[in-house]
């Protein structure tokens, strides 16, 4: 199949984007690729690989420009329950943390999550994950977390692997069992640290190697923040994870900063994710590692706080910044990419350009991914976009509505922006 005539065809190539390269898009006008079962075998001029391939059957695409899927490399996806009353609390202006500790906020949904069968939790996460998919995102980390105790994590991933089997958006998974104190350990969060640590992580391989054989092992996350997890609980946690074989993540600088970011560089994280608080030091120990600095804009936008998270100075750090949704009942229920870009440009000061690269070929690198998508480029899987407008600016500018088309996952075309007007 060849999809031809795109008036941009965004390539993303060559790589994970560092510090001021980012936003090389690597655009061909006129561009066409060609797909063979599940993968890129060719990206080029229009003209050229009609040339070359003159009996492919093809779409035409004139007027649409294509780009990569959007992988989205932090979102809880899977939860039971809202938290609308508890929106209308914060409203009246009573912050995160302390409904936190007051027993609400993540424990409130932990205690609709434990009471919720796994067929629950699949059909309320299965809808939540179309969303993803109708505006762009082909590919997504999903965590945990909302169980905080050993069966009802389990039961979380073996929801997530359902839905990653089931399709068509593909997931990578996130044990994320240190997302809280569990309400068990209130006043002895030493003890819930020793059972994340010693009695969650062992279980967890031993299950893992039984119910996914064939996937890569989780990523292992800890809420390192005030009200969760200290850093050295943190460091505890991810320390025995890595000795496990996990490969980690961490939740850091959110409201403050106690030194995460460091400690994911030191011990060779995948990723730091949200970092509105890193201090400069911190800010400048990513810079120099390979660890992906993950803004989460949509979340100030939800908490309706002032601060995102500092892209300009990680930039000059030489940071490789990526862009997820976080998409979570508390504080941004939100599944689309092209918002958290639109809020990327508007609060971070990122153009278009350094967006889309920030939610393609470096979120790709978030979740370690990147040999397979977040680039077109022959050898990776055909997972692409075909946007409803011409030029990849409208990206970014716009928002509220949905710009995408057509989703190309593993090579299958699925038509979104059609049908809304049919009456039946
Ligand atoms: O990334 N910070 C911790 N976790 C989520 C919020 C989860 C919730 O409130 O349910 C976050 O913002
Ligand atoms: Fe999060």
């Amino acid at each position: 199949m060849l999809i031809h005539s795109a008036s941009q065809l965004l390539t993303l190539s060559g790589g994970p984007q560092r510090g001021r390269a980012l936003g090389t898009l690597g655009i061909i006008e006129n561009g066409a690729v060609l797909i063979r079962d599940e993968k890129i075998v060719a990206v080029g001029k229009t003209a050229d690989l009609r040339a070359a391939y003159p009996h492919e059957p093809g779409i035409d695409v004139t007027g649409n420009v294509i780009l990569p899927g959007f992988v989205d490399p932090h979102t809880h996806v899977v939860w039971g329950g809202d938290r609308a009353g508890e929106f209308e609390k914060k409203l009246t202006g009573i912050p995160y943390l302390e409904i936190l500790a007051a027993g609400g906020g993540i424990i409130s949904t932990v205690r609709q999550t434990r009471t919720a069968s796994i067929e629950t939790l699949i059909s309320q996460t299965r809808p939540r994950l179309l969303r993803m998919f109708a505006h762009g995102t082909t590919t997504a980390e999903a965590k945990t977390g909302y169980g905080l105790q050993t069966a009802t994590e389990l039961r979380l991933l073996k929801a997530l692997l359902a839905l990653d089997s089931e399709g068509p958006l593909e997931l990578a998974f996130t044990f994320l069992g240190a997302h809280a104190i569990a309400p068990e350990f209130k006043d002895n969060p030493q003890g819930y640290t020793e059972l994340v640590s010693e009695t969650m992580l062992p279980i967890l391989r031993q299950w893992w190697e039984t119910h996914a054989p064939h996937q890569p092992p989780p990523f292992v996350d800890v809420f390192c923040e005030t009200k969760a997890f200290d850093l050295a609980q943190s460091r505890q946690i991810l320390q025995k994870a890595r000795e496990l074989g996990f490969p980690l993540k961490i939740h850091a600088d959110e409201f403050d900063n106690l030194g995460g970011a460091s400690l994911a560089v030191e011990l060779g994280a995948a990723s730091a994710d949200h970092l509105v608080r890193t201090s400069d030091a911190d800010i400048a120990a990513l810079g120099k590692s390979d660890t992906v600095a993950v803004a989460l804009p949509c979340t100030p936008f939800g908490l309706a706080e002032r601060d995102y998270t500092p892209a300009a100075k990680i930039l000059d750090a030489d940071g490789i910044l990526a862009l997820a949704t976080d998409c979570n009942p508390g504080t941004a229920w939100n599944e689309s990419m092209q918002f958290a870009l639109a809020l990327a440009c508007r609060y971070m000061k990122l153009t278009p350009a350094q967006a889309i690269a920030a939610a393609t070929i470096n979120s790709a690198h978030a979740i370690r991914r990147a040999d397979k998508v977040g680039s077109l480029e022959p050898g990776k899987q055909a997972d692409l976009l075909i946007l409803s407008v011409g030029d990849y600016r409208q990206l970014g500018y716009r928002f509220g509505t949905n710009l995408v088309k057509q989703v190309v996952k593993k090579g299958r075309v699925y038509s979104v922006d059609v049908g809304y007007y049919r009456t039946a």
